[in-house]
């Protein structure tokens, strides 16, 4: 690709809820952030096992609010425009892990480059292979986005679980547009997708899933209306805690001289960012100063 035809040549900017532009790179001098990464809201699935781990760790998280959603995008595209805010982020802070809290970009990274190792860049993928260890009839359900469904990393992945289970990949774009709404408190159907189901699997094949892999971070968020969905599934496979887990491993300790870390969001775009702020100020996200977050562990 040819970046500087590319319309995603412009070099990007980080606003902050309030849309000014982020201008608190000084703030992490000392203890270097965790990056959070997604097109939206999703990561927050990943932060929030992020938080439970590591309570004192300072986290940025970075919603490409700009380019959302990726689900339906080329994979190639989405790895470059990833790449970019990744070097950008990278000459304005130095965080101490950037957790890329989406699977669509994950594949996209893995597939079409990125140096992840510059980065120190953590992947959340679909865990297909823990989903068939935990299955006790070996009834899995994937589901996930367009982009992560067709990407050899799981057309493989999906081959070698076939030789030991029943495995149904389901590509949905529009639960990712249900979750970013359910959360922004609107009113957003699940008919739709009750509907997409039946293209997938009979309904005998759908009450007999005991197993589904919730392999976009979106999706966790509208766990309650899936289990209507799959309602003899005992198994939610979701990648955020194993993902905080290899972050807590790998990742050096930073020393946090603050009693309450820092937990700011940036946005890649000021359109409807007032919105989106408010959905991560629930969350716990959104102040350059440090907030009190007892009391924002538990979502529903
Ligand atoms: N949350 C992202 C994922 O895990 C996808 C959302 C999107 O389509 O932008 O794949």
């Amino acid at each position: 690709m040819n970046a500087s035809k590319s319309p995603l040549a412009t070099t990007p900017k980080f606003w902050l809820g309030d849309e000014t532009t982020f201008d608190g790179a000084q703030l992490f001098n000392s203890n270097r952030p965790i990056v959070v990464f997604d097109s939206g809201v999703g990561g927050l699935t990943v932060a929030r096992q992020l938080e439970r781990l590591i309570p004192n760790a300072n986290i940025l998280y970075v919603a490409d609010n700009g380019w959302f959603p990726y689900g339906n995008k080329a994979g190639p595209a989405v790895a470059h425009r990833v790449q970019q805010l990744f070097d950008r982020l990278c000459e304005r802070i130095s965080p101490s892990a950037i957790v890329v809290a989406c699977n669509t970009a994950s594949m996209a990274i893995m597939e079409h480059g990125l140096d992840q190792l510059r980065h120190n860049c953590f992947l959340v993928t679909p865990p297909i292979g823990d989903a068939v260890d935990t299955s006790a009839n070996k009834n899995i359900v994937l589901l996930a986005t367009p982009g992560t469904v067709k990407s050899r990393y799981i057309i493989q992945k999906i081959a070698k679980a076939r030789m030991h289970a029943r495995i149904w990949p389901i590509a949905t774009q529009a639960l990712v547009t249900l979750s970013e709404a359910r959360l922004a408190g609107e009113e957003a159907s699940f008919i739709s997708f009750a509907e997409l189901i039946d293209n997938y699997l009979t309904e005998e094949q759908r009450l007999s899933v005991d197993t589904v892999v919730l392999g976009c971070t979106h999706f966790p968020h509208l766990i309650d209306d899936l289990r209507k969905i799959f309602p003899n599934t005992d198994n939610w496979i979701d990648p955020a805690k194993k993902v905080a887990m290899q972050v807590v491993s790998l990742t050096k300790k930073e020393d946090n001289p603050i009693n309450m870390p820092l937990k700011i969001v940036l946005f890649t775009s000021k359109q409807d960012v007032a919105k989106y702020h408010q959905v991560f100020t629930k969350n716990g996200f959104g102040a350059i100063q440090p907030i009190d977050r007892r009391d924002f562990y538990e979502i529903a």
